[in-house]
């Protein structure tokens, strides 16, 4: 039964921070998507009889490709498949099932916030038995592998049906369509306290952006938790997410944002990506900026039943701003500080050294997966202020007088041409040595390094991680190329001010110095040709 299909390596299947993302029209070339599959098989253990997971955000080809991962699977040993029904499954939900099944690993088809359809992202990820994304060390097998690979197995055999649940057999697999939201809501429901979110009698505004967690939110806030038909807006999946970018993001949530400053806002608004993983968050008349986000839920997780023990430990992503650092110190805890990508996280979490974790990508998570998850940030602001009595805005406010406020934006410069972004990146890392000490307007350098993270669980060193300028009094910059883009280089320049006591001031005003410092420093008006930003969030 199983067949065994020549092929030739393809050279771009590198996995970046995220898996391996590309247009679909590459996808579509011949071989693409079966050749990194089976090297993804070829490059792990244990398959034989083994359980696998595989879903995604409901994107353009992605029925086409899970039909295609099914075969593969079969013939490559695998006892059992799970699908969500209709090809669906947030991130998170994943990851959760991975764990729950004690599955060998998932395949995780998204190309999370990026636009889909035809001409638009598609992606392919592989998460490892703990529910997280494969280590880097997985990572370089399987890209290593996609470089020799000769051929790719499948089973005869026609497509299944990936809209009824049950269980069909593919070769000698067995295939079980399941549920893709049931186990989620249900471990929500562990971790939070639903009767009394539902009897606050809050009023909130979802977005989910016609993307993966419409289905979720629906069944969670609106059959669950009892609020108003119509809460989620832009509730069905869609292949193209009707057009739009699925980045929840000031920009590519804009309407949402208008809803929450005028005059009708409800109390609380939210939004989630393409695959379900990172969360916006406003409260009536206030953005919440992810870095301060992961701060407010870390100094009062302890309201909420799954986190009333405390935490362990909280993790930060090095461009996230240092409020959680903070929140940490004060709660005795340890604070973690680890290069870009969730994967960094899940060794802290698996060695219970880390309770919550979070990034300024608006990525904010905890233990009970090994994933970022949107709708879980979403539920434990809903938990503290179910529990609190108080307004989003009240509990920053309350938050930045206890802690002062890290003032903090990202400046993206996208579809910058490689060379030029990496011109002004090797340009900065030539001159780190001797820029401490150089002053610029009323900033002076105190330090200047290319963050390195030593994994204190494995011992694993990762370098060249973003260009890291600290001025005298904790103000920040920092410079690092995206790693999920699909087309040119995109430059992210990470702004940060701590100010103690003044923590009623206007974002922009507060950064002003530190902007034109970061030009300054790097020259990004003359590497680029760029005199704006294209996205400040
Ligand atoms: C994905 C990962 C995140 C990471 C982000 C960074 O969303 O899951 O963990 O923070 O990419 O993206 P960037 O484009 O900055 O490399
Ligand atoms: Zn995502």
């Amino acid at each position: 039964m199983i067949r065994t299909i020549e092929s030739t390596p393809y050279t771009d299947q590198k996995p970046g921070t995220s898996g391996l993302r590309k247009k679909v029209r590459v996808f579509q070339q011949p071989n693409y998507a079966e050749n990194f599959i089976q090297s993804v098989f070829d490059a792990i253990a244990d398959k034989d009889g083994a359980t696998l997971v595989i879903g995604g955000d409901g994107r353009f080809l992605n029925r086409e490709v899970i039909q295609v991962a099914i075969r593969i699977a079969a013939a490559n040993g695998f006892g059992r498949v799970l699908v969500g029904r209709g090809g669906l499954l947030s991130t998170p939900a994943a990851s959760h099932l991975i764990r729950k099944r004690s599955a060998l690993g998932g395949l995780v088809l998204s190309a999370s916030h990026n636009p889909g359809g035809p001409d638009e992202d598609f992606g392919i990820k592989y998460n490892v038995a703990n529910g997280g994304p494969a280590p880097e060390k997985v990572t370089d097998a399987i890209h290593a592998r996609t470089l020799t690979i000769d051929r790719w197995l499948t089973v005869e055999g026609g497509d299944i049906d990936l809209d009824t649940l049950g269980e069909v057999t593919v070769g000698d697999m067995t295939v079980e369509i399941v549920d893709p939201v049931a186990d989620y809501a249900a471990l929500m429901e562990t971790l939070f306290d639903f009767a009394a979110i539902r009897a606050a009698g809050l009023t909130m505004a979802f977005d989910a952006m016609s993307a993966i967690t419409g289905p979720y939110a629906t069944e969670i806030l609106e059959n669950r938790l009892g609020f108003a038909p119509g809460t989620v807006r832009n509730g069905t999946p869609l292949p193209d997410f009707g057009g739009h970018h699925p980045d929840p993001n000031l920009v590519h949530a804009h309407a949402l944002y208008e809803t929450m400053m005028g005059p009708d806002a409800p109390d609380f608004g939210a939004a989630s990506d393409g695959d379900g993983d990172r969360n916006l968050i406003i409260g009536r008349g206030r953005f919440v900026t992810p870095s301060d986000s992961l701060a407010m839920l870390a100094a009062n997780a302890h309201l909420a039943p799954g986190y009333r023990d405390g935490l362990k430990g909280i993790a930060r992503s090095m461009p996230t701003s240092a409020a959680a650092d903070r929140v940490a110190a004060k709660l005795g805890i340890p604070a973690f500080e680890t290069p870009t990508g969730w994967k960094f996280f899940g060794n802290l979490l698996d060695a219970g050294m880390a309770t919550i974790c979070g990034e300024e990508s608006a990525g904010t998570g905890s233990d009970h997966v090994r994933e970022k998850d949107g709708l879980w940030a979403v539920l434990l602001w809903l938990n503290i202020l179910a529990a609190t009595g108080k307004s989003v805005d009240a509990i920053a406010r309350d938050h930045w007088a206890t802690y002062g406020r890290n003032y903090y934006a990202r400046h993206d410069y996208e579809g910058v041409e490689s060379e030029r972004a990496d011109a002004l990146m090797a340009d900065l890392r030539g001159r780190l040595a001797m820029l401490p000490g150089t002053a610029i307007g009323d900033l002076t350098i105190e330090t200047a390094d290319d963050f390195a993270y030593h994994d204190p669980t494995d011992g694993s060193v990762s370098r060249n991680q973003g260009v890291r300028i600290l001025f005298a009094g904790g103000s920040r910059v920092v410079f690092r190329l995206s790693g999920t883009g699909t087309s040119g280089a995109t430059l992210r320049v990470y702004l940060e001010r701590y100010e103690a006591a003044r923590i009623d001031e206007d974002t922009g005003a507060m950064l002003a110095d530190i902007v034109a410092a970061a030009d300054e420093v790097a020259g990004i008006v003359r590497h680029t040709g760029r005199t704006e930003p294209d996205v400040v969030t």
